[in-house]
This record gives structure tokens, C-alpha cells and sequence, in this order.
């Protein structure tokens, strides 16, 4: 096992200090550290960290990876790649593989093959339903034994509100999260992009709010009157933040995620008609970008979550309408927030470990993520470099896909290391921004 010394880290972009790492554990913190003086630091690998920022290993609830079904496109050692680099050391992957998982064998060969890779903790999230269907429930329980925590039928919404009575009555009874993706179907059938002047003008069907919100409202009275805990998935809209604001006043168990592109981006974006824009839910305006930044500051919305959907270039570069949707994340996720909200001076480092780490673990009940940085915790840890500015290439990305909608956008943050129980998974090299990967 790795003996490393991070020296002069400054851990929440606090104040400079030095972090022995031994055994998969943080065995000792302190000023006074040093390679020559301790025997407990001896044979330690040496990193200077020259002041970065050190955060708790980064926990992604909604990442989709492709396997199995579509390894062409994203595999679980792929993925894993891409969210060591991102700076996560667990992942939860959604159930829209093919076949769905939506029985406990699908469920641990997931699990299993993750851990075998081993560079990221990829917990595989349990269907809701029997082939994303809508109709019959999955084995619900049976997967809640192994490694299911989480269960959504996301790509999809549950529509039908008896199902997800049932589903809810279920999830609360095996003491599950239920993660609903919020869309009345009925409302979207040939909607490609966020329904208002943008879509209009440029002649793209339009998906409105309220197929969202009126599902996102139903959804929380189902939990109020029927227990359990509920989630919602790339909550988009200003709409959404006011249901989940009156929810959580009246003590409703609801939790809810913002995806990195939902807080910078909007669908002035689409002007191009470029596939890669298209995305579930759709890039929204300024005043839900807005309502969504408030809202994560003020816990309103829990956690950020990729939504990581890589898809191949022939279904990205092809007419807008016809593009799949989904755009990739788990790379670049962390630039972003550190942007939006570190660099802006809206929050420190402390919002940023809470966001994309300690409450995404606590949500999902992980024993070992979102730790505090502190000894005889594990070390479980991302080195974020605030000064490290990069320009993101699709094509340079660890994910075997390119449908970034960043190409070519300068970032200043960027991650130097990554620790999964104390080896490193990703390690920053200067050709990691000059070479092809792919
Ligand atoms: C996701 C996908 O590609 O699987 N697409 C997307 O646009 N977000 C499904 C989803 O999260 O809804
Ligand atoms: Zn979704």
C-alpha cells in the first residue's frame, strides 16, 4: 500500500499543512511533518503541494457509463478514468444500460467490474421499474441487499402516479432512495430544447417547465403522505427550486441535484443548432441559472451531479433534433463549480467539499466518502489545483467520448491528484493536456 506525504496542502484551501497517508488512512496531520525527522514518514512518497487545495474525494450521484450495452461509447474502466481525472472517488451509475439493471446480478457485475478497475467506487443505481417500462416494478428489495442504495428509472420519468405510489411505498420499506427524472412525457413528445423565445425563434420543439415542476410537486406530496426519502435529478428550473424550498419548510424527506451545465450554461447556446447542446432536461434561461446558483448556496438544492452521458459522434453530429441527448461531465464538473462559485467569490472550498462530496455521501449513506480530512479517516482525496488553467478538448478526455459542450473553453482549476483509500487514481502530468488519449 502507498505511504504518501502531501506536503503544504492547505486542506479546504485552508491553512498549509502536511498529510501523511498510510495504509488507505490519513495517519497523521501537522505543521511540523517532515520526511527526515519521523519515523512514521519514513519511505513515504514526497508530493509537494506547493499550497493546493485539499477536499475530500468527490462523490458523483448520477453519472450514466455506458456498460453493458453501449461499451462503444463509455465502459465502467473508462468511466472510472474520466472520474479519477474529474476528482471522484465514487460514482453512481444509472440503470439506462442495455440490458437495464433491473435485477441483482446485472447489479453486482457493475459493482464487481468497478471494483476490479479499481480507480473509482462505481455503485450501480437499481431501475424502478422492469426495463425502464414504467409498469412493473424491479426487484426492488432483492437489490437493496447487495450493492443498490439508489434506484431511478433516469433517461426516463415514472409517470404513471400508482406506480410511483407503489415504488415509494417500496423504496420506503427497504429504506432506499427513489431518484425520479422529472418529465411528464406527455408534454414532451417532441420537444428538443427549453420551450420559450429561443425555441421559438429558432423553430425547436419546446419542453416546458411545468412537464418538469408538475411532477417534481407530485412527487413531493407522494413522499409527504407516503414516506421514505425521494430525490430529484437535474432539478432545471426556477420552478423546481420553489417546490423543493416549500418541501424542505414543511420537513418533507427530499433531496434534490443540479448538474454542472444547468448552473453555466443556457439555451442561447442553441443558436448554433450544435447536437451537442442537447441535453435532459434542456438548457433553461438566465433566471433559472439564477434560482439554481441561490438555491445550492442556500441548500435548497443539496448536491451537484454530473449527469456524465457520453454518446457516440454519430449521434451527437447530426441534425439538432435528432441528436441524442446528454452531454459529458464527470472531467470538467469541478472547473465549473470552482468558476461559478469559488472564483466569483460567492462561497469558499468548504461549499464546494460539502456539494460534490459530503452531502452527496451522506444522501447516499456512504461510511467512507465525504470524510472530514482528519487522522484515522480515510483517504479518500481529491489535490485541486485553483491555478492550473486548461483548455478542454474533447478529444483529450479520458472518457472514451467527446460530446463536451466546453470544447475549447479556457478553465483555471484542475486536478493534480486523486486518492482512492490512499493509492493514487489519477495523477496530473503536463502531457495530460497536450496529448491525445484516444
Ligand atoms: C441521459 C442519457 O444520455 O442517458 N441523457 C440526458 O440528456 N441527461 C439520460 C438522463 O439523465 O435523463
Ligand atoms: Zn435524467
Amino acid at each position: 500500500m502507498a505511504k504518501i506525504l502531501l506536503k503544504n496542502v492547505r486542506p479546504y484551501g485552508e491553512d498549509e499543512v502536511q498529510v501523511l497517508i498510510d495504509g488507505g488512512v490519513i495517519t497523521a496531520i501537522g505543521t511540523e511533518l517532515d520526511v527526515n525527522d519521523a519515523e512514521s514518514v519514513k519511505d513515504a512518497e514526497v508530493i509537494d503541494a506547493q499550497g493546493k487545495v485539499l477536499l475530500p474525494g468527490l462523490v458523483d450521484m448520477h453519472v450514466h457509463l455506458r456498460e453493458p450495452g453501449r461499451e462503444d461509447t463509455e465502459t465502467i474502466a473508462t468511466g472510472s478514468d474520466a472520474a479519477a481525472k474529474g476528482g471522484f472517488t465514487a460514482v453512481f451509475t444509472m440503470a439506462n444500460t442495455s440490458p437495464v439493471i433491473d435485477q441483482p446480478f446485472l447489479a453486482d457485475a457493475v459493482w464487481e467490474k468497478g471494483q476490479a478497475y479499481g480507480k473509482c467506487d462505481v455503485y450501480p443505481v437499481g431501475a424502478i421499474t422492469q426495463g425502464l417500462q414504467g409498469e412493473q416494478l424491479s426487484e426492488i428489495g432483492l437489490m437493496s441487499r447487495g450493492h443498490v442504495r439508489m434506484f431511478s428509472d433516469d433517461g426516463k420519468c415514472v409517470n404513471n402516479p400508482q406506480v410511483m405510489r407503489r415504488a415509494v411505498e417500496y423504496a420506503k420499506a427497504y429504506d432506499v432512495l427513489l431518484a425520479q427524472h422529472a418529465e411528464d412525457h406527455r408534454m414532451t413528445a417532441d420537444s428538443v430544447a427549453h420551450e420559450g423565445e429561443v425555441a421559438a425563434r429558432l423553430g425547436l420543439g419546446g419542453w416546458p417547465r411545468v412537464a418538469e415542476e408538475s411532477v417534481v410537486a407530485r412527487d413531493v406530496i407522494m413522499t409527504r403522505d407516503y414516506g421514505g426519502r425521494l430525490h430529484i435529478c437535474h432539478a432545471s428550473t426556477e420552478g423546481t427550486v420553489e417546490l423543493l424550498r416549500w418541501a424542505k419548510s414543511q420537513g418533507i424527506a427530499v433531496s434534490a441535484e443540479v448538474t454542472p451545465h444547468h448552473l453555466l450554461l443556457t439555451d442561447e447556446k442553441l443558436e448554433t443548432y450544435d447536437g451537442v447542446f442537447r441535453v435532459n432536461p434542456p438548457l433553461r434561461e438566465s433566471r433559472d441559472t439564477v434560482a439554481l446558483r441561490d438555491a445550492l448556496l442556500d441548500g435548497t438544492v443539496d448536491v451537484v451531479a454530473t449527469d456524465h452521458a457520453p454518446h457516440g459522434s454519430e449521434d451527437k453530429c447530426v441534425e439538432f433534433e435528432h441528436a441524442k441527448p446528454g452531454m459529458l461531465g464527470l472531467e470538467t464538473s469541478l472547473a465549473i463549480i470552482a468558476k461559478v462559485f469559488v472564483e466569483s467569490g460567492l462561497a469558499d472550498w468548504r461549499f464546494v467539499a460539502k456539494v460534490m462530496s459530503e452531502r452527496p455521501a451522506e444522501i447516499l449513506r456512504l461510511a467512507d466518502q465525504g470524510r472530514p480530512i482528519a487522522e484515522g479517516e480515510p483517504a479518500n482525496l481529491v489535490l485541486v489545483d485553483p491555478g492550473a488553467a486548461w483548455t478542454v478538448h474533447g478529444e483529450e478526455l479520458r472518457s472514451k467520448a467527446s460530446n463536451t459542450p466546453y470544447e475549447g473553453t479556457e478553465f483555471s482549476t484542475s486536478v493534480a491528484l486523486t486518492l482512492l483509500r490512499g493509492e493514487v487514481t489519477y495523477r496530473a502530468t503536463p502531457s495530460d493536456t497536450t496529448t491525445s488519449t484516444k
